[in-house]
């Protein structure tokens, strides 16, 4: 058995758990990571494209955006399409912000590209992780690799392992308040080499369900479709994706060289999930381990990101000051960032969906809802200020704490 000591144990090497690490080594926080996957399958994993202005600020702040800044795709807007009509909601002109598109796959090369070569602070292929330890002032984490046992000792633990990770299941049932929600849909992502057929995104809402046309370069397109909940991939050969696409997007997609050939289809189950607290004892939950969001709005990986870096923030205080007041805050900061978020990536899902069981009452108020936003003017601008994340740059404007209670209210009135 080898035992390993390091300021931080870090568990899974996806965005959030690099990141993390990356900023911790920026100002002498040491690290140690483990990670479930290989090298090559954490590098290869195709997921999210779509990355707010803030994160992108983030990763030019810390050195990690020349080859983003080199070559993402910046748009200025998107296309909204429904009812047969296709308007441009342009986030530039509402509120002074573009979006940007790289995948997430490319900033994840970027963080294991940033790292200093050789040492022993990053383990893939790490088998049977297990957290100890973690409501005490020594917590550690175990796991096996090539055969060797290999104990870190840490003095805290970051549980960056994602939705089904170990370090959210460590936490005592009932210290934690899990809220979860599955939508009765899913969608199909597909990556397909071919250029995309319109150069923004295009988001249509049709009778039949919703389609998704973004991109990850000039020649790969990234496409989605609204299935059944019930819906397995083998209910989706090639020619009932590519007549629904054609149908949903309003395109001509009849010609197969037009279509490129499909790299890669997924099954992508809708879901929103919170865990409250982000904290017990000495582990913080980073990313996906503590919050999941359906992929509508994009916002995974976004506040992924920032989750680390507040955490990176709230750790380097503590070290450099002995401070302990930004961890202690950690996770009610981060919590209303994500419940902002939360919320609304579940309004644009039912904005998006027509559900199974929808009534003509419901459709007419979602295109009441569309066209609302197509018209611009201040529901627009409020839109655009969640979809590029700007509304969780701001600090709450009326802390909870200095407005009245409800009792204090009593005999305000007549
Ligand atoms: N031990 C060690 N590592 C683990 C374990 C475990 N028991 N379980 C999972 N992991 C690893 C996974 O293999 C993965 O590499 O943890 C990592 C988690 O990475 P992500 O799932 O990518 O989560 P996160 O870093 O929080 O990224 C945020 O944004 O676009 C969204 O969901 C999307 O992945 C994305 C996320
Ligand atoms: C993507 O490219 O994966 C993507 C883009 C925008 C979204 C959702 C997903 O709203």
């Amino acid at each position: 058995m080898r035992t390993l000591r390091t300021k931080v144990a870090v568990v899974g090497a996806g965005p959030a758990g690099l990141f993390l690490a990356h900023e911790l080594r920026a100002h002498g926080v040491d690290s140690v990571i483990v990670e479930r996957c290989t090298r090559e399958h954490v590098e290869r994993r195709v997921r999210a494209g779509l990355l707010e202005e803030g994160t992108v600020r983030l990763l030019r702040g810390s050195g990690l955006a020349d080859r983003l800044d080199r070559q993402c795709l910046v748009h200025d807007g998107f296309q909204l399409r429904f009812e047969t009509t296709s308007q441009r909601i342009s986030t530039a002109a509402l509120i002074g912000e573009p979006t940007y598109i790289y995948g997430q796959q490319e900033v994840v090369k970027d963080l294991l590209a940033a790292r200093p070569p050789g040492g022993d602070s990053l383990y893939f292929g790490a088998q049977d992780v297990r957290l100890a330890g973690i409501a005490g002032a020594s917590p550690s984490v175990a796991f096996t690799t090539g055969g060797e046992q290999v104990v870190v000792e840490a003095d805290f633990i970051a549980g960056c392992d994602g939705y089904h990770g170990v370090s959210r299941a460590s936490i005592p049932p009932a210290a934690l308040t899990f809220h979860s929600r599955r939508y009765p849909f899913n969608w199909i992502g597909l990556l397909v080499s071919a250029a995309p057929f319109a150069p923004e995104l295009v988001y249509s809402v049709h009778p039949r369900g919703f389609a998704l046309q973004s991109m990850r370069t000039p020649e790969i397109s990234r496409l989605y479709l609204q299935t059944d909940g019930r819906d397995e991939l083998s209910d989706w050969p090639e020619s009932r994706i590519w007549d629904e696409l054609a149908q949903r997007l309003y395109v001509d997609v009849s010609r197969t060289r037009e279509r490129g050939a499909i790299l890669e289809q997924v099954r992508v189950p809708l879901r929103s999930t919170v865990a409250e607290p982000m904290q017990f004892g000495r582990l913080f939950l980073v990313g996906d381990a503590a919050h999941i969001f359906p992929p509508t709005a994009a916002k995974g990986l976004n506040v992924a990101l920032e989750d680390a870096s507040a955490l990176a923030d709230a750790l380097v205080t503590w070290y450099r000051r002995g401070e302990d007041g930004p961890l202690e805050g950690y996770s009610a900061t981060r919590l209303r960032a994500v419940w902002r978020a939360q919320d609304f990536s579940a309004w644009l899902t039912w904005l998006f969906h027509p559900a199974a069981d929808a009534t003509p009452f419901d459709h007419r108020r979602r295109i009441a809802s569309l066209t609302r936003l197509a018209e611009g003017g201040s529901s627009a601008i409020a839109f655009a200020d969640e979809y590029v994340g700007r509304s969780r740059r701001r600090p709450p404007s009326r802390p909870h704490l200095t407005a009245p209670r409800i009792h204090e209210l009593d005999g305000m009135e007549g």
